[in-house]
């Protein structure tokens, strides 16, 4: 049966390191135990063994765990199974090792078999450096408890360390908790036609349909939809005039047009005259691109394929 828990390690000391963020927080021990064990209270308890990834951890670390005068000292999660094997921090599969991480003359394996670490405490000049142990000394346990949740990212990877915790975000997706979709750029409408949009505000899955006004003919996609990366799943469509083939003039006649989108587009009116002594005749049964006015009758105006013929009697 385990004495009780303590967790000695207070939060002012923590946020003294940073002000806004919170990275994960270090506990030990009150008794002392194998590395073996240490690992299994600091895996039962909290996260796992503390690793320490670089100077300034180490440093943070000595500084909150209690002075000792000597042995025994805490037990670090870094280790090695064999005597030629490189030490490694268990709770990351990582090997970092600093210049000035071991005290002197270690790691030394004095006793062959010494493949657990541990870090001085005490008020020499071995204070917050390493030395290598049997690891069936007892020793107290220093842990870590990991502050990234399976919530603390809404669509992202938590990432921590001991100042800090932040969110890398999946993609389509920014915020410091990963919260907001990005947005796909705002589209405008295309010239001589209109979108409409649905499913929200140009974020992912949201599709955006184009049409043309009268007499304009789509070119690309008439609808695109934004995807997870916040860019559109295609260009923006145009919308060109439809343009009608050029009018001749009747034989003794001429015409004139007005065209409001270009020479006999949509909306293009074209006038047919006859020279003096002339009407036009027959201007009913013509559509634009076969026109046959004939400069003999007269006869009123005619609408066909968007553009408009009107006759005119001089
Ligand atoms: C550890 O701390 C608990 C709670 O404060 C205490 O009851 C217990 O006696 C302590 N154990 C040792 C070995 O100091
Ligand atoms: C470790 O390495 C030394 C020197 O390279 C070698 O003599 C020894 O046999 C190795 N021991 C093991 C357990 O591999
Ligand atoms: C730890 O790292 C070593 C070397 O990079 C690799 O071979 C091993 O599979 C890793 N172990 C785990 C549990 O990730
Ligand atoms: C090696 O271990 C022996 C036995 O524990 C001890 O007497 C000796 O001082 C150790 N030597 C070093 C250099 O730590
Ligand atoms: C522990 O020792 C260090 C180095 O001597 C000292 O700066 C620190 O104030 C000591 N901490 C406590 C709680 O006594
Ligand atoms: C998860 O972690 C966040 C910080 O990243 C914290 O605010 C939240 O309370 C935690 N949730 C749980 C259920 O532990
Ligand atoms: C959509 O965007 C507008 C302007 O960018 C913003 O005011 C509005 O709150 C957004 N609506 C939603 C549901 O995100
Ligand atoms: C994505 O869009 C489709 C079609 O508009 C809709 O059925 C679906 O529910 C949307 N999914 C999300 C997650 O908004
Ligand atoms: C984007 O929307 C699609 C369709 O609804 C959905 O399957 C996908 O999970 C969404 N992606 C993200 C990152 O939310």
């Amino acid at each position: 049966k385990s004495p009780p828990l303590i967790c000695r390690c207070n939060k002012t000391d923590f946020l003294s390191l940073t002000d806004t963020t919170v990275g994960w927080t270090y506990h030990y021990s009150n008794y002392t135990m194998t590395w073996t064990r240490a690992r299994w209270y600091c895996q039962t308890h909290y996260t796992d063994m503390v690793t320490i990834q670089n100077q300034k951890e180490n440093d943070y670390l000595v500084s909150i765990l209690p002075n000792r005068t000597g042995s025994p000292y805490y037990w670090i999660g870094i280790t090695k199974a064999h005597m030629n094997e490189t030490w490694t921090w268990v709770g990351t599969n990582s090997t970092w090792i600093g210049e000035q991480s071991w005290a002197t003359n270690e790691p030394n394996n004095n006793l062959s078999t010494e493949f657990c670490v541990e870090i001085y405490t005490n008020r020499g000049k071995n204070r917050g450096k390493w030395n290598d142990e049997k690891c069936s000394k007892k020793k107290y346990a220093v842990c870590y408890q990991a502050q990234c949740n399976s919530t603390s990212c809404n669509r992202g990877k938590c990432q921590e360390t001991v100042e800090n915790i932040f969110c890398l975000c999946d993609p389509g997706f920014k915020g410091d908790r990963c919260q907001t979709a990005v947005d796909c750029a705002p589209l405008s409408e295309p010239d001589n036609g209109y979108l409409r949009c649905f499913g929200g505000n140009q974020t992912n899955n949201s599709t955006c349909q184009f049409q043309c006004n009268m007499g304009f003919l789509l070119i690309g996609s008439s609808s695109v939809t934004c995807g997870v990366t916040g860019i559109w799943s295609g260009p923006r469509p145009t919308c060109l005039t439809i343009a009608c083939g050029a009018l001749l003039d009747p034989e003794k006649g001429s015409h004139y047009c007005f065209n409001p989108h270009g020479s006999n587009s949509f909306n293009s009116s074209c006038w047919f005259h006859c020279e003096l002594g002339f009407r036009l005749v027959d201007v009913t049964k013509l559509l634009w691109n076969n026109p046959v006015p004939l400069c003999q009758g007269m006869t009123i105006s005619y609408q066909g394929n968007n553009c408009y013929f009107r006759s005119v009697n001089l």
